[in-house]
Parts: C-alpha cells; structure tokens; sequence
C-alpha cells in the first residue's frame, strides 16, 4: 500500500507520517517512511539554487522519477507500506497554483516521470496559512524560499483543490495529532476493508 501525505510546510504532515509509521511498525507492518525531494543532493540544489519556475519543476520530477524507480516501486514490489511525506500534489500546488505554471502540462509531464504511479491512499493536512508560519517559524526561528504568505495562500488553495479532483482526504490541520493519527487508521481500515485486508 501506498499512502501519501500532503499539505504546505508547517501543516504537520512530517509529523503525522512519522507516527503513521511508528504505529505500523509497532504493529509488526512491514513499513517505510520516505519524503520528496528524496535525493538529499537534488534537494540541496533544488533548495538553495536560484531556478526559473520550470528549471525548478524539472528538478522535482527528476527527483521523483528517481524516487520511484529506486526506492518507492521496489519497496511496494517487497511487500512494504510505503509512506511518503509529499509526492506529486505537490508540484501541482506549488509549481501549478503557486507559480502559475500549466497544471495540465505538469500532470503529463509528472505521469512520464513516475510511469504513473498513483498512492492508494493521499491525505491533505490543511491549515490556515498564518498558523503555518508561525509554527515554522517557531521551530525553525526562519522562513525559506517556498514558505512566502501570498504564495502559500495559493498552494493551499490548490491543494483544496486538487484534493477534490483527485480523491485525496483533507484533514483539519490544526487538530491534535492523536486524533489526525485516528482518523488517518480509520481510512486505512476502509480502504483495506475494501480490499478484504486488515491492519
Ligand atoms: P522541505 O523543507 O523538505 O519540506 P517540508 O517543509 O515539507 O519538510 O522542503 C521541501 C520544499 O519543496 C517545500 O517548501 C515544498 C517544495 N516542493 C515543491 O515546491 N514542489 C515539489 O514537487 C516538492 C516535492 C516540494
């Protein structure tokens, strides 16, 4: 199974993949917990560099690309859950509503560089964009590059959005994270119920 988590930075989806996993793992479930950007040498460049919209597109679906070949599909393939903390709604929300780049254009591209390759499960943590901020910025005393309040506005948007379009689940961001954890489990058990599975 494929589960993947999504929303803008600060919305706790690190937070809420980490314990996902945590759990599955206490319960004996064969498990991974990956991220994108995945190659920590893209994602330094893609982070610290200073690219054009679409040269910046371009990195995130190479990454990704190598993200499913070499790590996503194989773990599948052995039988693992593989949970991710964002995928490819993110370059729809971010690169598509928050640059203004063809949504369309990027979702052809984004098939090509994951062969297609679709989570079973997408859940979008949403949350107001200032209560973002100041979480990140508690944590972290700054905010970066993608972390702009107008710019956020629009990724939240898209992903709202996207979410609708795609079937993913949006989740209130801002609740505890043990009852975000609850709700995440009950999906899980449907979706698996429906395949004649348990947890
Ligand atoms: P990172 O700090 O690792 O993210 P997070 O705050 O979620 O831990 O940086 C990832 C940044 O890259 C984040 O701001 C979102 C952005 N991003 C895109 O713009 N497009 C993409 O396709 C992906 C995967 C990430």
């Amino acid at each position: 199974m494929f589960i993947v988590f999504e929303g803008i930075d600060g919305s706790g989806k690190t937070t809420l993949s980490k314990m996902l996993f945590e759990f599955l793992q206490r319960r004996g479930i064969k498990s991974v917990l990956t991220r994108e950007p995945f190659d920590e040498t893209l994602r330094k460049v893609v982070l610290e560099k200073d690219f054009d919209p679409w040269g910046e597109t371009f990195l995130f679906l190479a990454d990704r690309s190598y993200h499913v070949k070499n790590f996503v599909k194989p773990k599948l393939e052995e039988g693992f859950t593989v949970i991710s903390d964002r995928y490819y709604l993110s370059t729809l929300a971010y690169q598509g509503f928050g640059r203004g780049l063809d949504i369309d254009l990027l979702k052809v591209l984004n098939d090509r560089a994951t062969g297609g390759l679709k989570a079973d499960l997408t859940f979008v943590l949403d949350i107001p964009v200032e209560v973002a901020l100041r979480r990140i910025e508690k944590s972290r005393g700054s905010t970066e590059r993608f972390e702009k309040k107008h710019f956020l506005e629009r990724v939240r948007e898209g992903f709202l959005k996207l979410a609708e379009e795609e079937g993913a689940l949006v989740l209130n961001g801002e609740r505890n994270p043990y009852e975000l954890l609850g709700e995440v489990l009950k999906k899980i058990g449907l979706f698996l119920d429906k395949r004649g599975e348990k947890i």
